[in-house]
């Protein structure tokens, strides 16, 4: 990712120095007129704005402590992924060291760094955010989200955990008509040039006031109702010979927003269920 992300700013015309552990990743860099930093003092020293990506909070700690005073008055925008609890700590390292930080999460993978619609989020640091925006511009589309250093963190978490549950969704019913021997790009015409856009994603744009206000009206579709689909989805992912676990969950996720109240109430209610944090098994 930072190979992707000091080429895409050497291209929007800004003087680009880098520093890696391992140096010799960022040859093909240096020929396109980057220059490599011999020490990470020298290279946050060399511009306004350090923008950090490495592999997680505890990698940042110890590669940007060897700057010492370097960092002082310096702006740091850190791109690593992790947990908003992680997010909150590093203000306040960075706080003790002098920088202003921002904290921040890449949305897209590495090929796509640089388009202007490939978002980027960014919390914290106001001030940074203004100062810098037209530097990040460059990077992707900015979009920062409030004062909260950990928001960034946590939409990431969110968005990844929202992408990994649509595409374990989408190659779990690939396997169920597969079991017909009915290949994915035909499956994939129906499910997700029609299914995904006109049913699911308009439903749940619509509906996503009514989750603010937890609202969930049951009069075209109840809780009970879909529970009898997801017992349907169950039995026949077991007489067609695939693995039943994911609509075995998502069943037991319905049983469980029926016993708490929600009886009569749409789908959506399970919403409820989720908010609260699980108990330990
Ligand atoms: N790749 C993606 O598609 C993607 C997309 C969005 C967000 N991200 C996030 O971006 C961050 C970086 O991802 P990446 O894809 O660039 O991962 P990566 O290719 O594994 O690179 C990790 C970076 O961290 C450095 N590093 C790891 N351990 C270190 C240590 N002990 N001391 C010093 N440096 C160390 C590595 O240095 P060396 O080169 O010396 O190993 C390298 O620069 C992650 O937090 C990831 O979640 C990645």
């Amino acid at each position: 990712m930072g190979l992707a992300l000091a080429e895409t700013l050497l291209e929007h015309g800004h003087p680009t120095t880098v520093w890696n552990r391992t140096p010799e990743k960022a040859n093909s860099l240096v020929t396109k007129g980057v220059h490599r930093a011999g020490t990470v003092a020298e290279a946050v020293s060399a511009s306004p704005v350090t923008i950090v990506c490495l592999k997680d909070y505890e990698t940042m700690y110890a590669v940007l402590d060897t700057a010492g005073d370097a960092l002082k008055d310096r702006a740091l925008v850190n791109l690593n992924s992790g947990t908003p609890n992680e997010a909150h700590a590093a203000v306040g390292w960075a706080t003790e060291r002098g920088a202003a930080y921002m904290d921040g999460a890449i949305m897209v993978p590495p090929p796509l760094v640089g388009h202007p619609d490939s978002v980027f989020l960014y919390s914290g640091s106001q001030d940074v955010f203004d100062e810098h925006r037209a530097t990040l511009a460059g990077m992707g589309d900015p979009r920062y989200l409030g004062s909260d250093p950990s928001l960034a963190v946590l939409y990431n978490a969110a968005l990844l955990d929202m992408m990994y549950a649509t595409m374990n969704g989408f190659l779990h019913a690939t396997a169920l008509v597969g079991s017909a021997n009915v290949s994915a790009v035909t499956f994939a015409d129906l499910a997700l040039n029609w299914f995904m856009p006109s049913v699911v994603d308009s439903t749940l744009t619509e509906q996503a006031p009514d989750l603010d206000k937890g609202n969930y009206p049951g009069d075209v579709g109840t809780m009970e109702m879909n529970l009898n689909a997801l017992e349907h989805i169950t039995r026949t992912c077991v007489e067609q010979g695939i693995h039943s676990e994911q609509p075995r969950l998502m069943k037991a996720i319905a049983e469980q927003a029926i016993a708490e109240g929600s009886s009569g109430k749409n789908y959506l209610a399970v919403l409820e269920v989720f908010k609260k944090a699980t108990p330990p098994s």
